[in-house]
C-alpha cells in the first residue's frame, strides 16, 4: 500500500534518542515502515539526548543495535541519510536555541517545512520540563492552526507520550494539564504498543464485520470473561525501575494496556471508525468501570511476587534477588483483579485481569466464557460441563479460538469439546505488522484512533487506585508467593474457585 499522498512531509524528533527504545523499537519500525513505501517523501529523523554523537557515529549505533533488520545496505544506506543527532539536554531551555537553529537547517535539508513530530522516548520525570521547553521555544504553532480558518494548509505540531503516564490519578490529570496548555487534544498522542498490535484491530472487525458475534456478545450469554497478559521473562536488568513508583503488574500492565484491551473488546459499536467515534464509545466504557471500594480490595485483587524457580531448565532467581530491588520489596509481579463495567450490555458480567512475570506461558490473550445451555440434554455434558469459549490471541501465535461441544463418531451418542482455529499467520501467510510501525504510521497520518484520550488515562487510573492504596497501607507478608515458571499465587486460583471459575492457562 502507497499512502504517501496522505502523509504530509515532517521531522520526527525523538527525546532520549541514544536510549533503549529508540535503537530497539523506533528506528526499526520507522525502517520497517520506510521499506514498506510507508514514510513520507520528505522527512527527516533527529535524535536528542545529552550524550555526544556525530550524525555518523548515531547512525552506526543504531545499526550495530540490530543489524539482522537491515539486511539490505542500499535500503539501510537511503534511510540512515535521512537520520540525524543533537546533543542536548531537553530540560534545560538554554539548550533550544542551538536545537531550533539546527532543526530549522536540517528541515531546509530535508524539504520537510514546519511539520514536526516530537516523540517523548525518556523516563517520566523528564517529560513535564521537555514540554514546557518546547512551548516556551517556540516550536508550537498549532494554536494558530486552531483559529485558521483553513486547518489544513497549517502546519502541525504533534507529540508522542510513551508510558508510563502519570504514578496515580493526580499525577496523570497534571500531565495531561502539563500537555494541554501547550497541545491540541488532538495533536496529542499518548501511546500503547498494545493498541498497535493487529488482533486487538481485529477484535474490532471480528465484532462489528460479522453477524454471529455480536447478539451474543452480552450479559445475556457471557458469562465472564478473563484478559491475560503473562511473560515467561522476570525483571532481568528493569529490577529498579520495576521496584520503583511507576513499577508492578498493576500499574505497568493493568492500569496501562489491559484495560484498554477491556475497553476495546467491550465498546458499543461505533457510528463510524472515525477516531473521534471510536474513543467516544471506548471513553464510555472507562466511565463505566466500577471503582473498587477500599475494604474490599482483598476480595476483588490479589497480589504476587515470583520466589526462585525454573522454567524449560533455566533457573530464574526470585525478584528480590534481582539487580536495584528492595530485598524486602512488597512490589507486585503478578496482580489480578476482578472488576465489572456497569453498562446495560455488561452488568453483572465479571471481567477478570491479570498480568506477571516470570509465569509459565508467554501469552495475551482475551478469553470469552459463555453461559450453559438453558438446559442440558446430554448426560455426558451434565458430568463435565465445558463452558463455549471465545479465545482471542494477541499474542503470540495470533489468532481466534471458538471452544463448542462436538458428538464423538460412533453409535453411543457422546459429547466432547473440540476448537475451530483462525490462525493469522497461517491464513494470511504474513506476521503481522510491529505494534510501533503501525502507530507511528498513525500519528504522521494524524489518525488518533489507536491512542489514548485523557479521559480513559484518568478513569483507567481511577479504577486501580484503591487497589494500590489498599496493597500500600497493608503489607504482604507471605510474599514472594508464587515460584518462577508458574501461573502465579494460589491465592489467584482462589479467587475464581470462589464463584466456581477458573483460570484458562494454556498449555
Ligand atoms: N525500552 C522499552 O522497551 C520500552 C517499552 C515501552 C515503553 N518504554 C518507555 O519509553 C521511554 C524510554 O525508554 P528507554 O528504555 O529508551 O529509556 P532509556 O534507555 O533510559 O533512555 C532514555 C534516554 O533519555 C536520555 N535522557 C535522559 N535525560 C535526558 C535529558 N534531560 N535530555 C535529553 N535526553 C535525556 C538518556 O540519554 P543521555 O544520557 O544520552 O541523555 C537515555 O538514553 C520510557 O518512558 C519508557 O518507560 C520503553
Amino acid at each position: 500500500m502507497d499512502n504517501k499522498e496522505q502523509l504530509h512531509p515532517c521531522m520526527i524528533v525523538i527525546f532520549g534518542a541514544s536510549g533503549d527504545l529508540t535503537k530497539r523499537k523506533l528506528i526499526p519500525a520507522l525502517y520497517d515502515l520506510y521499506t514498506r513505501k510507508q514514510m513520507p517523501e520528505h522527512f527527516a529523523i533527529v535524535g536528542v539526548s545529552r550524550t555526544a554523537f556525530s550524525d555518523d557515529d548515531f547512525r552506526q549505533k543504531l545499526f550495530d543495535f540490530k543489524s539482522d533488520n537491515y539486511p539490505d545496505a542500499d535500503q539501510w544506506k537511503a534511510f540512515s541519510n535521512h537520520i540525524h543527532y543533537h546533543a542536548a539536554d531537553s530540560t534545560k531551555l538554554a539548550d533550544f536555541g542551538d536545537m531550533k537553529a539546527r532543526l530549522k537547517q536540517l528541515a531546509d535539508e530535508h524539504k520537510t517545512g514546519e511539520n514536526m513530530l516530537f516523540y517523548l522516548s525518556m523516563a517520566p520525570q523528564f517529560f513535564e520540563p521537555t514540554i514546557q521547553n518546547i512551548s516556551a521555544a517556540e516550536m508550537v504553532t498549532e494554536g494558530k492552526r486552531y483559529c485558521s480558518l483553513d486547518r489544513q494548509s497549517k502546519p502541525w505540531q504533534r507529540i508522542v507520550v510513551e508510558k508510563p503516564f502519570g504514578s496515580d490519578p493526580k499525577s496523570a490529570t497534571h500531565l495531561n494539564s502539563v500537555l494541554a496548555n501547550v497541545f491540541e487534544e488532538t495533536e496529542i498522542y499518548r501511546i500503547d504498543h498494545y493498541l498497535g498490535k493487529e488482533l486487538v484491530q481485529n477484535m474490532m472487525v471480528l465484532r462489528f464485520a460479522n453477524a454471529i458475534f455480536e447478539p451474543i456478545w452480552n450479559q445475556s450469554y457471557i458469562d465472564h470473561v478473563q484478559i491475560t497478559a503473562s511473560e515467561t521473562v522476570g525483571v532481568e536488568s528493569r529490577g529498579a525501575y520495576y521496584d520503583g513508583p511507576t513499577g508492578g503488574a498493576m500499574r505497568d500492565m493493568i492500569q496501562s494496556h489491559l484495560l484498554q484491551v477491556l475497553s476495546v473488546m467491550a465498546m458499543e459499536p461505533p457510528v463510524s471508525l472515525k477516531a473521534e467515534d471510536i474513543r467516544t464509545e471506548k471513553i464510555k466504557i472507562f466511565k463505566a468501570m466500577r471503582v473498587p471500594k477500599y475494604d474490599d480490595v482483598p476480595n476483588i485483587a490479589v497480589r504476587g511476587q515470583y520466589g526462585d524457580g525454573q522454567l524449560g531448565g533455566k533457573v530464574i532467581k526470585s525478584f528480590r534477588e534481582s539487580e536495584g530491588v528492595n530485598p524486602e520489596s512488597q512490589c507486585d509481579t503478578y496482580a489480578a483483579m476482578k472488576m465489572y463495567v456497569d453498562t446495560w450490555r455488561w452488568g453483572g458480567v465479571p471481567f477478570y485481569l491479570r498480568s506477571g512475570k516470570a509465569m509459565a506461558k508467554k501469552v495475551t490473550n482475551i478469553v470469552l466464557y459463555f453461559k450453559p445451555t438453558p438446559h442440558i440434554l446430554f448426560r455426558d455434558m451434565a458430568k463435565q460441563r465445558k463452558a463455549n469459549q471465545i479465545v482471542i490471541n494477541v499474542q503470540p501465535d495470533e489468532g481466534i479460538r471458538i471452544r463448542f461441544e462436538g458428538k464423538v463418531p460412533g453409535h453411543k451418542l457422546a459429547v466432547k469439546d473440540v476448537e475451530l482455529d483462525f490462525d493469522y499467520v497461517k491464513q494470511w501467510n504474513a506476521q503481522p505488522p510491529d505494534g510501533y510501525a503501525t502507530l507511528l504510521y498513525d500519528v504522521m497520518l494524524g489518525d488518533q484512533t489507536l491512542f489514548k484520550h485523557r479521559d480513559e488515562i484518568e478513569c483507567a487510573w481511577h479504577a486501580v487506585q484503591p487497589v494500590l492504596d489498599y496493597w500500600q497501607d497493608n503489607p504482604q507478608f507471605d510474599l514472594p508467593n508464587y515460584a518462577a515458571g508458574t501461573w502465579g499465587p494460589s491465592a489467584a486460583d482462589i479467587l475464581m474457585a470462589q464463584s466456581n471459575r477458573y483460570w484458562h492457562n494454556p498449555k
